[in-house]
């Protein structure tokens, strides 16, 4: 039987950033102050990603979920990836990152909408670190949106495959990811990834997102790389 097992640097990494609020919290600070630092946070991962080999790197900024929080919140956080996204562009592109957006960014306005499309254009032929941010995201709705694909261009039922059906999700070109890191000791999903994570190995952080750094990332790939991965097989 072919050697299955991966190599032990994924090729992509998906994050959970969760554990903000409590962060700040802990510092009688308002929820925006953890936010605040937690895109100093998304800065390092980011660092972390690039010098370690990882190849693709998928955040989950904003869920689906996410438009039921307070206006003021929801407004901060959209706040804060403008003005991320206006700072740190130029950085990125030097640094070899291409961005890609998956989720519903027309959400957040024709500004940011256009901008982030701008982004993704100017960025469009680095190939260091693809960075997806996942904005306005449900993984729910990703494949709601891909069973409508196929009904519309009338693939017949018959000859609809994983393969195809996983080209009209939003991650297509995409490979899956390999790890799953989410941070603050919450132990779920949370609608992200549904169908690309399958094969993915979790990995539960209890670090809150603000305080996740670079040694924090490469003991997620420790632990990552000491796991045998299967895929589904058993070994012979
Ligand atoms: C979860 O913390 C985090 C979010 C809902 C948003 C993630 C946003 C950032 C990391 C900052 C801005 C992003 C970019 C790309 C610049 P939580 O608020 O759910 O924390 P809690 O569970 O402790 O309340």
């Amino acid at each position: 039987m072919a050697d299955i097992s991966s190599h032990p640097i994924p090729r992509h990494v998906a994050i959970i950033m969760d554990g903000n609020g409590r962060w700040a919290a802990a510092r009688g600070l308002p929820r925006v102050a953890g936010h605040r630092e937690g895109a100093k946070a998304v800065r390092r991962a980011i660092e972390a990603a690039i010098s370690s080999g990882v190849h693709y790197l998928t955040l989950f900024a904003f869920s689906s979920e996410n438009w039921a929080r307070p206006a003021e919140e929801v407004a901060d956080l959209t706040f804060l990836m403008k003005h991320y996204l206006r700072s740190e562009l130029k950085e990125l592109h030097e640094q070899g990152v291409r961005l890609l957006v998956i989720g519903e960014r027309e959400r957040f306005g024709p500004v940011l909408a256009a901008e982030l499309e701008a982004a993704e254009t100017k960025t469009a032929e680095n190939d260091r670190l693809v960075l997806v941010m996942a904005l306005s995201y449900g993984g729910r709705a990703d494949i709601v949106n891909a069973a409508r694909k196929a009904m519309e261009a009338g693939i017949p039922p018959e000859e609809l495959t994983e393969q195809k059906f996983a080209r009209l999700l939003s991650t297509d070109g995409i490979p899956d990811p390999d790890l799953l890191i989410r941070t603050s000791g919450e132990r779920r999903i949370s609608n992200f990834l549904l169908w690309q994570l399958a094969y993915a190995e979790l990995l539960f952080s209890p670090v809150l997102w603000p305080d996740f750094g670079a040694a924090d990332f490469a003991a997620s790939l420790e632990d990552y790389a000491t796991r045998e991965r299967r895929f589904g097989a058993r070994p012979v």
